[in-house]
């Protein structure tokens, strides 16, 4: 499906976050893989399920109208950022923007930037290409890839200015935790993508996540923290660019805790 538009419409609008849904279990093919420990997701393990979900009429006439300017094709070779967004302009990626909430917003309020999105979730492009429509967004571009493919093959080192990941899948149950996107592998090769002065910001309401990302990237020699008041305990204020969407502010009335963590690649 990654490449391809097809796409099933149906009559209701569906504004489901991915986060929404109950989680899935991963297939048993691939929860028997075994990864060596220096290698961040294996094309066994992956960081995500393709999950169920329709996509709307409204999200199908987005496809269509805005797919053939705003969705990028996966191709494993090095993408021509300039040629993609049709300017120069920092080049920021999103890692499973869900539904693109936060995306769009942020997109709007930072329109000198370029930001290169991906998500597998199919609903959920149609959910942001129907977004950039509504609000004139000319600064997105979409992979439906997976964007862990699209580091290994389509960017080169050091041509990121930031990456953003915000939510990505907590992967709650111990078997499981493999899956994570954060562990220490799948960080340096995102860092390789930075450029010195370069930004990586997460954000996760699954605690024992959050402290495993600030122990991931507090162990890169090539990560600085930009949490340095004490007071902090290393999570970062939320900047002001990432709003507080549907979903976050869910969790953050029924108690629940999010952390952000912005780390910023050292200079060479
Ligand atoms: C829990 S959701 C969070 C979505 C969104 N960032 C938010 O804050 O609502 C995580 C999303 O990441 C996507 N995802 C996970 N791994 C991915 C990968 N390797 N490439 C692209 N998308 C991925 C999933 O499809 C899912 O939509």
């Amino acid at each position: 499906m990654g490449d391809s538009l097809q796409f099933r419409p149906v009559n209701t609008e569906n504004n489901a976050s991915p986060t929404d849904l109950p989680a899935v279990d991963a297939p048993a093919s691939e929860t028997a893989a075994q990864a060596p420990a220096h290698v961040a997701h294996p094309k066994t393990i992956k960081s995500y399920v393709k999950r169920a979900g329709r996509t709307t009429t409204g999200q199908a006439k987005a496809f269509e109208d805005l797919g053939p300017k705003f969705l990028l094709k996966y191709a494993p070779q090095p993408l021509d950022a300039q040629a993609a967004f049709g300017r120069e302009g920092k080049l920021i990626l999103e890692i499973g923007f869900g539904m693109g909430e936060a995306t769009a917003h942020i997109a709007r309020v930072r329109p000198d930037d370029n930001f290169l999105c991906c998500e597998v979730h199919e609903p959920g492009v149609g959910a942001l290409l129907k977004r950039i429509g509504e609000q004139e967004l000319a600064n997105i571009r979409i992979l439906q890839h997976d964007a862990v493919e699209v580091i290994d093959h389509m960017l080169p080192e050091g041509c990121l200015d930031g990456i953003h990941i915000f939510f990505p899948d907590p992967w709650h149950k111990k078997k499981h935790n493999k899956r994570r996107l954060i562990q220490s592998p799948f960080v340096a090769k995102l860092v390789s993508r930075l450029k010195p002065g370069g930004y990586l910001h997460c954000a996760t309401d699954w605690q024992p996540y959050a402290e495993q990302m600030l122990e991931v990237l507090s162990a890169e020699a090539q990560l600085a923290n930009t949490a340095t008041d004490a007071g902090l305990a290393g999570y970062a204020p939320k900047p002001d660019y990432r709003p507080l969407t549907k979903f976050e502010n869910r969790g953050l009335r029924l108690g629940h805790g999010v952390w952000d963590l912005v780390f910023q690649r050292v200079a060479a």
